[in-house]
């Protein structure tokens, strides 16, 4: 209970500062805001910038000072969804539990609007760094500047892994690059979003490595659920297609180890993600929690 209050503030406090940058005026191209927004505001998770934040608050209580860097990676979360359900990527019509983008719109609106999202991702990090060169000490710029670098390598990896989940569907693959495939497309902006929230802290090199490991361990853990809940998940529940890795011929962990193989690498490796944080004691509860949270979830 406690923890399902603690991940409804967060979220809160994610669609709060979103809401900031959503464009409501009148202009010539307010379908493409329009666009933008369905996607943006469409009931997703937040997991990517509530991990930023937790982990930025296990050094520092002042959290507003990475919020900009969370909600960017949440933007850019939101462009690799869309151009994901697209027909030449994954071809899916529900998200969410409503018609994808492209269904509620159109293909080339869809495919605008992520490129919007992906390059307002940009600005608004671009904005941050520009306030902190006016306004702040030399060394918080150096480290949003370092968290800036983190964060376009992770999009570049993201991008190579949704090549080659496509690219290689239909195909025998072996299990290193199953994983490769894994760490690089969901995982790299999970890996990113705990890494950046750290060195945002000013967190020590030493503990930077130890989360990093966590987040590597997440970030794996978190696409093995998803390719578990794409085969046994309640479409009502998840709001998007139940088998459709299937159909496409997907390189899933499923696929690779069976369902009852998939969880038992899933359990593995969420028990190592946890151990990992555990010389933090309490002041990491949460995101002990947030590990189990992607085990257990149904959605
Ligand atoms: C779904 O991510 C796509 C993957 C990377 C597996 P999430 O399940 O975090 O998406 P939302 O934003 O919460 O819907
Ligand atoms: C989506 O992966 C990963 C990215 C968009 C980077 P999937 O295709 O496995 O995720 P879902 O099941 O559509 O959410
Ligand atoms: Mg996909
Ligand atoms: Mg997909």
């Amino acid at each position: 209970m406690e923890f399902k209050k603690s991940l409804k503030e967060y979220q809160e406090i994610v669609n709060k500062e979103l809401e900031k940058y959503i464009r409501k005026e009148e202009c010539h191209e307010k379908i493409l805001n329009n666009s933008v927004e369905y996607s943006l505001m469409a009931g997703g998770k937040r997991l990517r910038p509530i991990l930023v934040i937790a982990t930025y608050k296990l050094f520092k209580e002042d959290y507003e000072e990475c919020l900009s860097f969370a909600i960017a990676m949440e933007m850019v979360h939101n462009f690799s969804l869309i151009h994901d359900d697209l027909p030449e990527i994954d071809n899916d019509d529900f998200r969410h539990g409503k018609p994808t983008n492209h269904k509620k719109f159109n293909h080339m609106t869809a495919l605008l609007a992520g490129d919007s999202l992906l390059n307002q991702a940009y600005m608004v990090i671009s904005e941050e760094i520009l306030y902190s060169i006016q306004n702040e000490y030399k060394d918080v710029t150096h480290n949003k500047i370092k968290a800036f670098k983190e964060f376009t390598e992770s999009v570049d990896r993201m991008i190579a892994g949704e090549f080659l989940d496509t690219e290689l569907e239909g195909k025998e693959i072996p299990k290193q690059v199953l994983e490769y495939i894994h760490i690089n497309k969901t995982g790299a902006l999970l890996k990113t979003s705990v890494r950046m929230g750290a060195i945002l802290a000013n967190a020590p090199e030493k503990d930077i490595e130890r989360l990093s490991i966590y987040a590597d361990k997440i970030g794996l853990a978190f696409q093995i659920k998803d390719d578990i809940l794409s085969e046994e998940g309640n479409p009502k529940i998840t709001g998007k297609p139940v088998g459709n890795d299937k159909k496409l011929g997907k390189c899933t962990y499923v696929a690779y180890y069976g369902l009852e193989g998939a969880k038992q690498e899933l359990n593995k490796i969420i028990n190592e993600a946890i151990e990992q944080i555990k010389i933090y004691g309490k002041k990491a509860e949460f995101l002990k929690q947030l590990a189990e949270y992607i085990r257990d979830r149904n959605k």
